[in-house]
């Protein structure tokens, strides 16, 4: 199988580093004055086993019950999770070959799918979305590949690495035409117009995965959680290592959600600056696709050279940005929106770049898995 590649962390504090979809902003300053606060005799304790604290916090924020909330050690552990619970291995299997061993999902999305399923041994439905990375009309009318009878569906809205947000009453004809469970991965939300959070309290089937990576700038702390219907999450609590989420995790997350107008702060200067670096690469020909996350999709232009001469002129000038050679997206840099001084350095590199002419590839870095 292949294991995920994550993007690479290099130890330079002066690298401008737009490739992992981090918050260039610090927690706020009461996050951090808890985490600190938490250091010290206290370490030796186990911590809550279920978060419970947090979980309080975060149904009075969702308006639901503590029944209907997991936390996790990052987003991606609930992923994991929620393959084993929900989804019966092909190769375990007593029964016929059926949708309970099938695992759906879009490609492009987050590439973390495709590697759950191999690792649990399940089989998947990947479905192509449009050249655009919209959901393919059919797709709504159960045609286009799309199964109806599957164990476990996973949606990312807005998309990742598209970027592009889905209607509601699109993502609502998908969840009414597909049995089993769906994750909709909203990883980015928070960056985005609106979110799926109404269709948990319509539907018996529907998990909505969050994170405290992106909006929250927490990456380091690795909190995510899913809001859900009781039976599936108590499901999960049951077959969930005991202590999952460290315990400064859970008091740097619940110390967040009392911060709450710091990070929508933040993240209105994340949407502007990602409106006005789109603007700034359009004018250099890049295609730049609409974007309702923290990262924006951009090709370089016809006759500029290729994007991984583009990756790799951008990574010598100490600009690092993220390419998937082996992907549907292979044309495209994913870059992720930095501090404005960041993204003007980024946008004036790309000005030089342009006037030095087509630009050549060394092919320097193509061999290093953390950039595929
Ligand atoms: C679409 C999507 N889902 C989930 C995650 C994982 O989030 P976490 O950091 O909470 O594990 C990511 C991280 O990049 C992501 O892009």
């Amino acid at each position: 199988m292949e294991a995920y590649t994550p993007g690479e962390q290099p130890d330079d504090p002066n690298l401008i580093k737009l490739n992992t979809n981090e918050n260039p902003y610090e927690p706020a300053p009461r996050v951090l004055k808890a985490v600190r606060e938490a250091v010290g005799e206290r370490l030796r304790l186990y911590p809550h086993p279920t978060a419970d604290p947090l979980r309080r916090k975060l149904a009075a924020l969702h308006g639901c019950s503590l029944d209907q909330i997991i936390v996790g050690n990052g987003m991606d552990e609930l992923l994991a999770l929620a393959t084993r619970a929900f989804v019966e291995p092909e190769i375990h299997s007593t029964t016929r070959r059926s949708g309970r061993q099938i695992i759906q999902y879009f490609t492009p999305s987050y590439s973390l799918y495709p590697v759950l399923a191999a690792i649990h041994g399940a089989r998947v439905n990947e479905v192509p979305l449009n050249t655009d990375f919209s959901i393919p009309r059919q797709a709504l009318i159960k045609t286009a590949g799309w199964k109806s009878e599957v164990a476990l569906t996973y949606i990312t809205t807005p998309n990742a690495p598209g970027g592009q947000i889905y209607r509601n009453e699109d993502l609502r004809r998908l969840c009414k035409n597909t049995k089993g469970v769906i994750i909709l991965d909203e990883a980015y939300a928070d960056f985005a117009p609106w979110n799926t959070m109404p269709l948990v309290k319509e539907f018996h089937h529907v998990i909505v995965a969050r994170t405290f990576s992106k909006a929250y700038s927490l990456c380091c702390q690795r909190i995510g959680y899913f809001v859900g219907p009781e039976p599936l999450i108590t499901a999960l609590h049951k077959i969930c290592d005991s202590y999952n989420v460290n315990g400064l995790g859970q008091v740097a997350a619940a110390a967040t959600l009392d911060e709450l107008p710091y990070y929508r702060e933040n993240i209105q200067r994340i949407i502007q600056e990602r409106d006005r670096l789109t603007a700034c690469l359009r004018q250099y020909k890049f295609n730049v696709l609409p974007s309702a996350t923290n990262f924006i999709l951009a090709a370089p232009p016809v006759g500029s050279g290729i994007t991984e001469s583009w990756f790799e002129h951008l990574h010598e000038r100490g600009i690092l940005v993220r390419w998937f050679p082996h992907s549907a997206i292979r044309r495209f840099l994913r870059i992720t929106i930095g501090r404005p001084k960041q993204n003007r350095i980024l946008g004036t590199t790309v000005g030089e770049l342009l006037k030095s002419g087509p630009l050549p590839w060394g092919g320097k870095h193509w061999s290093s898995p953390n950039l595929r």
